[in-house]
């Protein structure tokens, strides 16, 4: 079945409103999940809150537009290369996510969300691995 991305962008929205908290979940997760990615973000994470919310809602809304998504991702995946990260850290970042989208969608969260989140991660993921790998022209 495709993706429904209507149905991502109703549920990011109404994730979204959780504002901060949501980055706040997601890196307390990731942190709990895999110290050892702990080291490789700043101390202070406020930016790095903002920076994250801002781009996953700049995916999500360019969930249906290739021509916007794919170089916006592929940039986001090579500069993630120049971080030191590498194809093992998206599955516990992708994890992650899971669990926040699922904690902040509280009721709403279900079987067909889940799966369309994590192919829409998984195109992401591949992107920007995809991405990484080569060289920069
Ligand atoms: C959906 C996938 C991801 C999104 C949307 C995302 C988003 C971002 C954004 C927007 C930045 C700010 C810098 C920039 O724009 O280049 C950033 C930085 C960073 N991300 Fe990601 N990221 C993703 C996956 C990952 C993964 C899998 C890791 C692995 C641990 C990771 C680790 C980092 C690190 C280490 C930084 C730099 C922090 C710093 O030194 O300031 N990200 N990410």
């Amino acid at each position: 079945m495709p993706v429904d991305s209507q149905k991502l962008k109703d549920n990011f929205a109404q994730v979204g409103t959780n504002g901060m908290d949501v980055a706040d979940y997601f890196y307390a997760d990731l942190f709990a999940r895999s110290p050892q990615l702990r080291s490789m973000f700043p101390a202070a994470m406020a930016k790095q809150h903002e920076v994250l919310l801002a781009a996953l809602s700049q995916i999500v809304s360019s969930v249906d537009d290739p021509d916007a998504l794919v170089p916006f991702l592929r940039d986001l995946g090579r500069r993630h290369h120049g971080f030191g990260v590498v194809a093992e850290h998206y599955a516990p970042v992708g994890a992650s996510l899971l669990a926040t989208l699922a904690r902040f969608s509280g009721p709403a969260w279900n079987e067909d969300l889940e799966r369309d989140w994590t192919a829409a991660y998984g195109v992401v993921a591949r992107v920007m691995t995809e991405a990484a790998a080569e060289p920069v022209s």
